[in-house]
């Protein structure tokens, strides 16, 4: 029975064992990297330096909910503004794998820099159980190349720490709850975010048609749970496919976007089955989609796959 009570006092123990000088860390806003926070910050205080990057692939209004979350637990937070340098680096990348790589040595770059800046010697990490297994860790194939972990450079000088190494989500959910940090029980997002959500070629036009229908899908289930039509999934959300299809815009010819809705259940997110959303919100959903979005996406189909065979996000 995991204990999330002795699990902070043994991470913080062994953090201020490990770590004898300056440290930062990536903070995204998301569970894992705000409970590696927290303990770090219990832990050594005022050596830890909380880094938060607008890589321009976060969800609507995202940003600026994060900065408050991350001020109000008290940490010592820098924000860097770096979107135009994610877009410029994956300009003309479309093969998932190349993107994810890229995005991780942007991320760790910019880190370095901020390392220099702060004089840090070590890099806290919020990287979970299911990242590393997924990436090949433990003697298995990669399945993805996940952000905290494939893309490290092998010329980084940094010394990694990762507290929460072998949690599953639901572990480190229950560790935010005790933490009393208010993202607890938000769905999990990737730490590539958005990028990974829109395949094929990353234009802010496309992104922003990723996040406006995020947005959507996560008002609409959201409302329909609220209202016991559904029963909330544990991830939710929009991707953009490479794909263009034909419909029609008034009486002219469209040739437009096409948006998938993915919703999973799921303990962990190493296996999910799909959500069975009634007929009745996925049509809401797609009609605000096509509503919202007229002038560029005109199709809007349901991920009805398991995983496996399917990953829970499409890159
Ligand atoms: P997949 O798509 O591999 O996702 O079935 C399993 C869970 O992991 C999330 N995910 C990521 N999380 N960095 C992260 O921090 C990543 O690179 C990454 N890729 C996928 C995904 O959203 C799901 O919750």
């Amino acid at each position: 029975m995991f204990d999330s009570t002795s699990f902070i006092e043994e991470a913080a123990q062994k953090m201020k064992d490990e770590i004898e000088d300056i440290a930062i860390i990536a903070c995204s806003g998301g569970i894992d990297s705000t409970v590696a926070a927290c303990i770090a910050n219990s832990a050594i205080g005022n050596l830890l330096h909380c880094v938060y990057v607008d890589t321009g692939f976060m969800r609507k209004n995202e940003t600026e909910e994060i900065k408050e979350m991350l001020h109000e637990l008290g940490l010592n937070l820098t924000v860097v503004e770096a979107s135009e340098r994610y877009f410029e680096a994956l300009k003309g990348v479309e093969e998932p794998e190349a993107k994810r790589k890229i995005i991780g040595e942007v991320f760790i770059r910019i880190f370095e820099e901020e390392q220099i800046k702060v004089g840090a010697k070590y890099l806290v990490q919020g990287t979970i159980a299911p990242d590393w297994i997924e990436s090949g860790g433990g003697g298995r194939d990669t399945i993805k190349s996940h952000h905290n972990v494939g893309g490290l450079p092998e010329d980084m000088t940094l010394i990694v720490v990762e507290p929460l190494r072998d949690l599953y989500k639901d572990e480190v959910r229950e560790v935010g709850r005790e933490l009393k940090i208010p993202s607890s029980n938000r769905q999990p997002f990737p730490g590539p975010g958005l990028a990974i959500r829109c395949l094929g070629e990353l234009t802010r036009e496309r992104v922003e048609i990723v996040r406006e229908s995020c947005a959507i899908v996560e008002e609409e289930l959201e409302l329909a749970a609220t209202n016991g039509e559904i029963e909330i999934p544990w991830q939710y959300f929009a991707a953009l496919l490479p794909v263009k299809s034909v419909g029609v815009h008034g009486d002219v010819r469209a040739y437009g976007e096409t948006v998938v809705v993915r919703a999973v259940q799921s303990l962990d997110g190493m296996s999910a089955r799909y959500s069975p959303i009634t007929h009745n919100v996925l049509q809401k959903i797609s009609t605000r989609i096509t509503n919202s979005l007229k002038d560029s996406v005109n199709r809007v189909v349901y991920d009805i796959t398991h995983k496996p065979p399917g990953t829970i996000e499409w890159e």
